[in-house]
């Protein structure tokens, strides 16, 4: 398959219309980013490489960290940590209180910012310096030691945060956080704050569509059956109350922040990111749901 030819066909097709779009400006940080950001990149499991525009510039990558945090703490846990959160869609926006509350505390799944927050919890429990190990850990799986968190984005975050104060403090009145909330949400905040390019984001998600499996250096991040699961709760949760309709236009796993970022992966095949800070109703990239839904038409492939 020739997917450089297939990018350029779709930007050049893009080219020149309005798709609309907000960019996110609930935390203030993130409103200083040029809203007309446009990067792509697109790596398969041979190695193969295409880029397109801005896909070196390193991007706020926000909830696409909560993979990460996922797959750090999945093996740690195993099978238990699905007693502190579920696999099922919420069907509501990522920062929602309101399932909390009638759900006891227990957040629908580990993508929503509850879930992420019980992920938080169970990371800072483990680990002694929770914050550097994790970021050791996403060097690690993306073989660059140049990622870092954006210190500015982090405290902007946790300044105007009060959903995520609301969400901790909800799930730690239901016993659902052993640690200090506001230890929870520091972590959480820096873990969201991880700047990473098109580039170094498909490079790192090419382990989902390697079934767990580190592909330069042959490592077993997940287990297989792991890789499979955490694959099935990015295509039924990853883009929070628009997961059907993703799953409907693309039909590929994947993940959105509110920087503007799309991680999505083809198993067995490729993974691809897409980065345009303007976002729907749903905190969704615009262009980037755009671009897959195209990539997976034009090509005649995704998981069904
Ligand atoms: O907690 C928040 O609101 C942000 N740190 C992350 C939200 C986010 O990226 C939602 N994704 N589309």
């Amino acid at each position: 398959m020739d997917y450089s030819a297939v990018i350029k066909e779709i930007v050049s097709e893009l080219e020149g219309k309005k798709f609309g779009g907000k960019t996110a400006t609930y935390i203030p940080e993130l409103a200083t980013v040029d809203e007309n950001k446009f990067g792509i990149h697109l790596c398969t499991l041979q190695n193969e490489h295409c880029s397109f525009g801005d896909s070196d510039e390193k991007f706020s990558i926000q909830s696409i960290a909560k993979v990460f945090g996922l797959t750090m703490a999945y093996p740690i846990l195993g099978e238990k940590l699905w007693k502190r959160v579920g696999v099922e869609p919420s069907g509501n926006p990522f920062n929602s209180l309101v399932q909390l509350e009638y759900e006891q505390g227990v957040p629908r799944n580990p993508l929503i910012n509850a879930g992420a927050l019980v992920i938080s919890d169970v990371l800072i429990s483990v680990l002694k310096n929770p914050k550097s190990e994790f970021l050791e850990f996403v060097k690690r799986l993306s073989g660059n030691s140049s990622i870092n968190y954006n210190e500015k984005v982090a405290e902007s975050e946790k300044e105007t945060g009060y959903r995520n104060v609301a969400l901790a403090s909800l799930m730690k009145s239901f016993g659902n956080l052993d640690n200090l909330v506001e230890d929870v949400l520091d972590f959480y905040c820096y873990m969201c704050s991880i700047e990473m390019s098109c580039q170094e984001l498909a490079q790192t998600f090419l382990l989902y569509a390697n079934h767990g499996k580190e592909v330069q250096s042959g490592e077993m991040i997940l287990t297989a059956s792991q890789s499979k699961r955490l694959s099935a709760i990015m295509l039924t949760c990853g883009f929070y109350d628009q997961a059907g309709e993703f799953s409907f236009k693309v039909g590929l796993p994947g993940k959105s922040g509110v920087g503007g970022g799309i991680a999505a992966v083809f198993p067995g095949h490729y993974s691809i990111t897409v980065w345009s800070p303007k976002l729907n109703k749903a905190g969704n990239s615009v262009l980037g749901m755009e671009v897959l839904e195209r990539l997976t038409t034009k090509t005649g492939v995704s998981i069904f």
